[in-house]
């Protein structure tokens, strides 16, 4: 296998040096390109850029395997939780008993926001969406921390324990406010997940019943989203992250990223499309052929994939436990029977296949989020809580790197050539 590409340009040729993956990936080195050609390369919406060298997760799109740290995502499915699967991710390891207890004391000691935070949701509007809170309010957090300000190196564990702890009181609390009602406190002795589930459903004067079929689902949406490489949210926080900003300016900025429909606000898209399909009566094949039509202007939400061109492991997975699930709850919700539907007409038709186009993550996960009576405005919020640790974890590569550079790419200039300022009198 050769270790050089041979690039030829304005009749000379220059030696590109390839760099191999763990996995045998190939990459061409042009980082001198610009310097010793002059030129500089080209990819609008960056897929075919390797944006760095990362040890935290492996995809290979073409065969549908997802690993964090080398462990496949089926068997952190099956047996971890995650909590723990977050220190994976973050510590490059899997914790020992003595390191997850660590970790867990750190997270419970950190789920409550300073008391002065509580103002902050006062200033929201009711109508405010649950993700603009959540990345005004992580970015106000790093206000209460004056050490951030000095970079925060030393204080790196507490600081990633408070942020994937207070994510999810801080979007708790978001919800709360956009229901009109009362903020509930996290409890010490509940365990993450179960703790967002009160925080949600419980009143002052009632505890909502955690049931642990509901609490294990939505573990295990936080752990399935818990780390994707680099996807827009998380090379936004990278981007950020390399001008040295804070853990939590860069985080807040990746929660922005996630907020669009193209990205993590798909799960929000897929129900309000099946809703849609559902209430015109349609069984799905008209939808189909709209999103066919580039006219249109739709989508088939929750299909498609820039890495994977084969099925989304994640997405196998969340419709296993969607079925689960529903079946666990007696719920029989018809928007599952539209996205089968759906998912077996889109898999036979030549569009899709051609195009290699298949359910992502967020296909089933908003019918689970619906069957455990989460608002559909929060479902976006609910990936940035479980995308916490593979944030933090791409941070931390940044801000470890001592020959980190800061992100900034070049472009292709195709605006007006030299062109003279005109006074306001002599323009027409
Ligand atoms: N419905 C209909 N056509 C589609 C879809 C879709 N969901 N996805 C891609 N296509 C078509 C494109 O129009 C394009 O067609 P063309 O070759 O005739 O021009 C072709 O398939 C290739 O698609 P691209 O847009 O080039 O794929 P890209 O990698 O840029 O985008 C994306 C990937 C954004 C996920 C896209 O598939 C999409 O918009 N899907 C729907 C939204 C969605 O589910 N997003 C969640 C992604 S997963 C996540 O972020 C957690």
């Amino acid at each position: 296998m050769s270790n050089q590409a041979k690039l030829e340009l304005d009749g000379k040729t220059y030696n590109l040096p390839v760099v191999s993956g763990t996995e045998d990936e190939k990459a061409v080195d042009v980082s001198a390109l610009r310097a010793t050609t002059g030129y500089i390369t080209l990819d609008e919406g960056y897929g075919n850029t390797g944006a760095c060298q990362s040890k935290i997760t492996f995809i290979d799109g073409e065969k549908g395997i997802l690993r964090y740290r080398g462990i496949p995502i089926e068997e952190l499915a099956d047996k971890s939780s995650f909590i723990e699967s977050a220190y994976l991710i973050i510590y490059g390891h899997l914790p020992t008993s003595a390191e997850l207890n660590t970790f867990s004391d750190l997270l419970t000691s950190n789920q409550n926001l300073h008391e002065d935070m509580k103002y902050h949701f006062e200033s929201f509007p009711s109508s405010s969406h649950p993700m603009a809170i959540l990345s005004a309010m992580i970015n106000a957090a790093s206000c209460y921390y004056p050490d951030l300000m000095q970079g925060d190196r030393g204080h790196f564990d507490e600081h990633a324990a408070r942020l994937i702890s207070q994510v999810r009181t801080i979007a708790a609390f978001s919800y709360r406010k956009s229901v009109g009602k009362p903020i509930i406190y996290p409890k010490n002795n509940y365990k993450f997940t179960a703790n967002f589930l009160h925080m949600l459903f419980s009143d002052p004067y009632d505890d909502y019943e955690i049931k642990p079929e509901v609490a294990r689902a939505l573990d295990l949406i936080f752990l399935l989203h818990a780390d994707h490489e680099q996807n827009c949210s998380t090379s936004t926080v990278r981007m950020v992250a390399s001008s040295q900003a804070n853990m939590y300016a860069s985080c807040s900025a990746g929660v922005c990223a996630l907020w669009g429909p193209l990205h993590g606000g798909a799960n929000q898209a897929v129900v309000e499309m099946l809703k849609e399909i559902h209430a015109s009566g349609d069984d799905g094949s008209k939808f189909i052929t709209a999103a066919k039509d580039k006219t249109s202007g739709k989508k088939l939400m929750g299909f498609g994939h820039r890495v994977y061109k084969n099925h989304d492991p994640r997405a196998k997975i969340i419709k296993k436990a969607c079925d689960e699930v529903l079946v666990a709850l007696k719920i029989d919700d018809p928007l599952l029977n539209i996205a089968i539907k759906l998912e077996e007409a889109a898999l036979k038709d030549s569009y899709f296949v051609e195009r290699k186009l298949y359910p992502n993550v967020d296909f089933y996960s908003g019918i689970i989020m619906r069957a455990l009576s989460i608002p559909v405005e929060m479902f976006t919020v609910l990936f940035a809580i479980g995308r916490m640790p593979g944030w933090i974890a791409n941070y931390k590569e940044i801000a470890d790197d001592p020959k980190g550079r800061i992100c900034r790419p070049r472009q292709v200039y195709v605006g007006q050539p030299l062109n003279a300022y005109v006074p306001i009198s002599k323009r027409k």
